[in-house]
């Protein structure tokens, strides 16, 4: 018998007739990390009442603060993984180098790598944050780990997805057959299923950047931008509107729901560093999630998810969204830098 309500994230996954066979090891290991973000998204709820607001007084490796939420939802995952016999290690944008979980329960068949909490800086002001993971296969048992195995390209990941707390929890997730967003459902505690099959759309009328950046850019990303800001009475012949949430999550969560491009590009002020967002825990998932919805994620020159890592920890420049406009800012690189 059907009753019509929303489907549920563990039926979903399990059920061939929603989404190709993952195998229930996958489902079950995703499943491990909804429940971790159900902790998360019920600290982030209760804000200042959860005594979790403002800097935890460390740094992380990549010398940035952490907020006493990083740590705790670093916690958390830690946490719903180690104590489940799905995975075999763990690396995160919290931990310096990955850990191989060695514990009685057995060795599992995955890596997951993670930004336990995306958008911290939006924390104290109740702004939305999020959870962004990546799942890949793990290449040895958890004994013979080390950090190599972890830098695996975004073709490899199995599953990826991110955990929006938003007013509402809004869990997005890719296992590579389209992509589907669930809603938390806080009385029950469940995952409801409650956009299916989302598209990007190819073209747009939005983008997302900080612009205070702009100086720094590179010329192509700048003529992008500028010509878009020049709208009706410019090349585009037609007027955009800029969104900017200074949270990852929230601006890809608005893309995936309505259109948009996001950009985080290379800047000029730190030109040794390839861009702001890490590879592995954030440019990888987001692309397999956008490109999964029809969109596309490009370095400008290079599809993020062929990017061959080789540190956990890698940042690079992000151009993603709304296929079409990625596309033209790729063309613009190629024209200012053509291959030789
Ligand atoms: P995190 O909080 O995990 O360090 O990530 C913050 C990221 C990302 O969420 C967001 O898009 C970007 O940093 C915002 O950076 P700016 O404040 O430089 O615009
Ligand atoms: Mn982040
Ligand atoms: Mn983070």
């Amino acid at each position: 018998m059907t009753t019509g309500a929303p489907i549920g994230l563990k039926r979903f996954l399990l059920d061939d007739s929603h989404t190709q066979s993952i195998g229930s090891g996958l489902a079950s290991a995703i499943d491990d990390l909804a429940q971790a973000s159900r902790k998360i998204a019920h600290l982030v709820g209760r804000g200042s009442l959860a005594g979790m607001h403002g800097s935890a007084g460390s740094e992380n490796i990549q010398g940035e603060t952490q907020k006493k939420l990083d740590i705790v939802s670093n916690d958390v995952l830690l946490e719903a993984t180690t104590w489940s016999e799905h995975w075999s290690g763990l690396a995160s944008e919290e931990m310096d180098n990955a850990v191989a979980i060695r514990n009685t329960i057995g060795q599992g068949g995955w890596l997951c790598v993670f930004d336990p909490l995306d958008g911290s800086s939006n924390i104290d002001i109740n702004g939305s944050v999020g959870t962004i993971f990546s799942i890949l296969p793990s290449p040895k048992k958890a004994d013979e780990l080390t950090d190599a195995d972890f830098l695996q390209p975004g073709t490899n990941q199995a599953a990826a997805g991110f955990m929006l707390y938003g007013p509402a929890t809004v869990l997005v997730l890719t296992t590579g057959d389209g992509v589907n967003a669930f809603t938390l459902d806080t009385g029950t505690g469940e995952y409801l299923l409650t956009a299916p099959d989302l598209i990007v759309p190819g073209d747009t009328r939005e983008f997302a950047v900080n612009m205070s950046n702009r100086r720094y850019w590179s010329a192509p990303i700048q003529r992008y931008i500028d010509e878009c800001i020049a709208g009706r009475s410019g090349p585009r012949g037609f007027d955009f509107s800029m969104r900017y949430a200074g949270s990852m999550v929230a601006d890809l969560y608005r893309l995936l729901i309505n259109s948009g491009i996001f950009l985080y590009p290379w800047e000029s002020r730190d030109p040794d560093r390839a861009g702001k967002l890490r590879l592995l825990y954030e440019a990888n998932p987001m692309s397999f999630i956008v490109e999964q919805a029809g969109g596309a994620a490009s370095t400008g020159t290079q599809r993020i998810m062929d990017i061959q890592p080789n540190n956990l920890h890698q940042r690079c420049p992000v151009i993603i969204g709304s296929k079409n406009e990625v596309e033209r800012v790729e063309r613009l690189c190629a024209e200012a830098e053509p291959a030789s």
